[in-house]
């Protein structure tokens, strides 16, 4: 241990013969470190503590909000607007971009009671020839809007608007006829033929 320029650096005490030099961390990286510092007040600040601040998750639905937007553009400029009547609802029964949509509004909102191949679990299987609360298509437009009183089939229009509710029973109209595995045992009464979508 020779060296004797850094001598002036060297500390004055001694731990078991080991000795410490006082070399300080260079400039530049104080520097870099009190901006860190900085920084992370300013992003804890600006995003955990401030009305401002956005997240991922903001991302996330703001592009789910633009995209279910243009969808229902598309669908409006094609239908000029989701009309409840039953020749609307018949036609955007066999709607590729109608049944996508509806779909999407079934599987999160309804097929916990349906389960999503709609072949019934809580609520009544929707694929069969039977119903307790409609006859035609267009009936089924009013079911899921207003509503059964007195069940767990609650009013979906105050909670979806009428578009998602028009899409959601067309979906359902698509339903009849499917043969899912195990359905719930057919409820009600027996269905009429029905008007066919032209298929688009
Ligand atoms: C909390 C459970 C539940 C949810 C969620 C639910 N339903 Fe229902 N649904 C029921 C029950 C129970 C009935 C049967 C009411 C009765 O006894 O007449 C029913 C009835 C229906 C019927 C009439 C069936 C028939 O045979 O008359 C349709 C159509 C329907 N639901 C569609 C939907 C749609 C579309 C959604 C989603 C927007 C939905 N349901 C969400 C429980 C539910």
């Amino acid at each position: 241990m020779s060296s004797t320029h850094q001598d002036d650096n060297l500390m004055a005490h001694d731990y078991d013969g080991i000795r410490e030099y006082d070399n300080p961390t260079p400039g530049w990286w104080h520097a870099i470190f009190i901006v860190c510092v900085l920084f992370a007040g300013a992003y804890l600040l600006f995003f955990h503590l401030s009305p401002y601040g956005w997240t991922i998750f903001d991302q996330q639905d703001a592009t789910a909000k633009r995209i279910n937007d243009k969808a229902q553009a598309i669908l409006k400029a094609t239908y000029g607007s989701l009309t409840p009547d039953q020749d609307n609802l018949v036609r955007l029964s066999g709607n590729t971009n109608a049944l996508a949509a509806g779909k999407a509004i079934f599987e999160g909102r309804c097929a916990a009671c349906h389960m999503p191949d709609g072949r019934g679990l809580v609520g009544p299987n929707l694929t069969d020839d039977f119903a307790k609360n409609y006859k035609m298509p267009g009936d089924i437009y009013k079911v899921v809007s207003g509503g059964v009183p007195g069940t767990a089939m609650v009013a979906w229009e105050p909670l979806l608007g009428r578009d998602d509710v028009v899409l959601a029973a067309s979906y359902v109209i698509s339903l009849r006829g499917a043969h899912p595995a195990n359905p719930k045992a057919p409820e009600g009464e027996p269905l009429p033929e029905w008007p066919k979508p032209a298929g688009e």
